[in-house]
C-alpha cells in the first residue's frame, strides 16, 4: 500500500481490498453484468478499451483482483488500480492520478440495481474504466491531467477543466473506421447511456478543446451532445494546450462566461 509519504492528501482514503470476502452472488452479479454488456461493447467499444480489456486479462466470471490487475497494468504504462474507500475530495483526486494511481472502489451495487448506481462502484470503475489505463497515450493523458489540476486551487478553473474529463474519461467518444465508438466508463459500464449515443438520441461533434470547456456537464440526464475525438493524441495534446494557457495566465473561467 502506497504510504503517507507518496501520497499525503490521500492517504487516508486508501484501503485493501479483502477479496476473499466477496460473496458467490457478488461474483454471479459481476459474471452477469459484464455477459450483458460485451456484445454492444464487441460492436461499439474503440478498439484500444477492447484491447486493454484483453491484455490485462480482466475476468469475466468473477470480481478482479485489483492487485493482479495492477501487476499487469504497472508493466505496461506505471498504472495502478488502487483500492479506496469511496469519494474522495478533488486535491487528494488529482494527487493520485499524478501518481498514476487510479483511485478504485471495492463494493459492487446489489441485484436491484444492475443497470444503475448513483455512486461508482467496481464495475464502473474496474471494467469502465481500467482498460483504458494500458493504452500509452491514454495512460500519459491521465497522469498529465492529474499533474495539471494538482496546481490548481481556483474553483472555477478546475470546474472548467473538469469538463474535459467528464468528455473524455467519463463520455468519451472516437470516430474509428468511419463510425463513433465509446471509450467514456459511463457509457462503457451502462447500456443505457451507450444505447442512447449508438441510437442517435446524442449529438456528437467534433472534440474542440474551447467547446468542451464551454459546455457545462449535466449529470441527472441522458446526454444530448458528446464529443467525438479522431485519435487519443488529440487528448493528449489538448492537456498541454491547457497546461500551456495556465502557465501564461489565461483565465479560463472567463472562456466560460464568454
Ligand atoms: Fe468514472
Amino acid at each position: 500500500m502506497a504510504t503517507m509519504l507518496e501520497l499525503p492528501k490521500a492517504a487516508s482514503f486508501l484501503i485493501e481490498q479483502n477479496y476473499a470476502a466477496y460473496t458467490t452472488e457478488q461474483h454471479a452479479i459481476w459474471a452477469e453484468l459484464v455477459s450483458r454488456r460485451m456484445p454492444q461493447l464487441q460492436q461499439h467499444a474503440a478498439a484500444e478499451y477492447l484491447d486493454g480489456f484483453e491484455s490485462l486479462c480482466l475476468p469475466y466470471d468473477r470480481l478482479p483482483n485489483l492487485a493482479a490487475v495492477s501487476a499487469k497494468l504497472q508493466k505496461r504504462t506505471g498504472w495502478n488500480t488502487t483500492p479506496v474507500s469511496g469519494f474522495m475530495p478533488a486535491p487528494a483526486f488529482f494527487e493520485m492520478l499524478a501518481a498514476r494511481r487510479f483511485p478504485t472502489t471495492t463494493w459492487l451495487r446489489n441485484r436491484e440495481s444492475l443497470e444503475y448506481t448513483p455512486e461508482p462502484d467496481i464495475l464502473h470503475d474496474v471494467f469502465g474504466h481500467v482498460p483504458m489505463h494500458a493504452h500509452p497515450v491514454f495512460a500519459d493523458f491521465l497522469a498529465h491531467y492529474g499533474q495539471v489540476c494538482s496546481r490548481i486551487f481556483d474553483e472555477a478553473i478546475l470546474e472548467c477543466i473538469g469538463r474535459v474529463f467528464w468528455y473524455t474519461v467519463e463520455f468519451g467518444l472516437i470516430r474509428q473506421g468511419g463510425r463513433v465508438k465509446v471509450y467514456g466508463s459511463g457509457l462503457i459500464s451502462s447500456n443505457g447511456e451507450c444505447s442512447n449515443v449508438i441510437e442517435g438520441g446524442c449529438e456528437v461533434r467534433p472534440f474542440v478543446l474551447d467547446e468542451v470547456l464551454r459546455t457545462p456537464v449535466k449529470v441527472d440526464e441522458m446526454h444530448r451532445l458528446l464529443f467525438a475525438i479522431e485519435s487519443f493524441d488529440q487528448i493528449y495534446e489538448a492537456m498541454h494546450t491547457l497546461e500551456a494557457r495556465i502557465q501564461l495566465g489565461s483565465r479560463l473561467d472567463e472562456q466560460i462566461a464568454a
